[in-house]
């Protein structure tokens, strides 16, 4: 949709989308399983807290499936919110919040203390272990007794170097192919948002917030299982996987 300021909304997700799956082109097939997921374990009418949404990825998907649904989008990153605000403005389902996951009190900004599923997808390998560890204690805080928590991204299982190394290889060998094709990558893209009318104020300000991107770890299936059930979850498995990625389901 374009709006007052004349911004394409619609236009700047679609060039998300597009800059993610360069990295992921299973990206849509992960959302499709979480979604399944959500249906299988809270129903069809959830409220949702899209944890480090960006441009409101999730949300968005979850909305289109289930119109009954609401969520809370929280991210740090100004100018992924303006697209989150230009997307959803007016659609009373979605409240957006600004917050550092990493500041202990972050949950006191949401509008609610309680969700019936907590949802991410490539966004907590923006964190080290130890505070990640801190964040899925708030996180189990955050869902209520029978609600899910879900996080698709990448988890790496240090005990299969050779086989993590081919994959590698295969993986960022048809990454270049697509960048000869026109792909853009995540500096190709940030780069044209620094030079959007609109964009370019919050953009200026999200190099401040992180530089290029932030630093994090990217530990195991098994350790974030084990973490989350540690953190208070009663069961943690991955519902889905591709040669590099998971998607990573707690149950409370
Ligand atoms: C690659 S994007 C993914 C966004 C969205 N989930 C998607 O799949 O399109 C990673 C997101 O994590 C957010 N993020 C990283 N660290 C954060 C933090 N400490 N607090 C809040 N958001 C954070 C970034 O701002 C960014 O929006």
């Amino acid at each position: 949709m374009t709006t007052s300021t004349g911004t394409d909304w619609a236009a700047w997700q679609e060039s998300w989308d597009r800059q993610q799956e360069w990295y992921m082109p299973d990206r849509e097939e992960r959302f499709r399983i979480m979604l399944d997921m959500v249906e299988a374990l809270v129903g069809t009418a959830p409220r949702v807290l899209d944890l480090a949404c960006g441009t409101g990825s999730i949300t968005a998907r979850l909305l289109s499936r289930f119109p009954d649904a609401t969520s809370t989008g929280v991210d740090l990153d100004p100018a992924l919110l303006a697209i989150a605000h230009g997307t959803f403005d007016g659609d009373d389902r979605v409240r957006l919040v600004t917050a550092d996951l990493k500041d202990p009190d972050w949950p006191a900004r949401l509008p609610y203390d309680s969700y019936d599923a907590v949802l991410t997808a490539t966004a907590l390998h923006w964190l080290h272990a130890e505070p990640l560890a801190a964040l899925y204690g708030r996180i189990a805080g955050l869902v209520r007794d029978g609600g899910v928590f879900m996080n698709a991204d990448h988890m790496i299982d240090e005990t299969t170097p050779r086989i993590n190394e081919a994959e590698r290889a295969q993986r960022h060998a048809r990454m270049e192919q697509a960048k000869r094709d026109g792909a853009l990558d995540w500096a190709d893209w940030w780069q044209l948002a620094a030079k959007d009318p609109v964009l370019a104020e919050p953009t200026a300000r999200r190099y401040e917030i992180y530089g290029e991107h932030a630093d994090g770890d990217m530990p195991s299936a098994q350790w974030h299982a084990r973490v989350l059930r540690e953190k208070g979850f009663a069961e943690a498995r991955p519902v889905w996987c591709s040669p590099s990625d998971t998607l990573l389901l707690a149950l409370r």
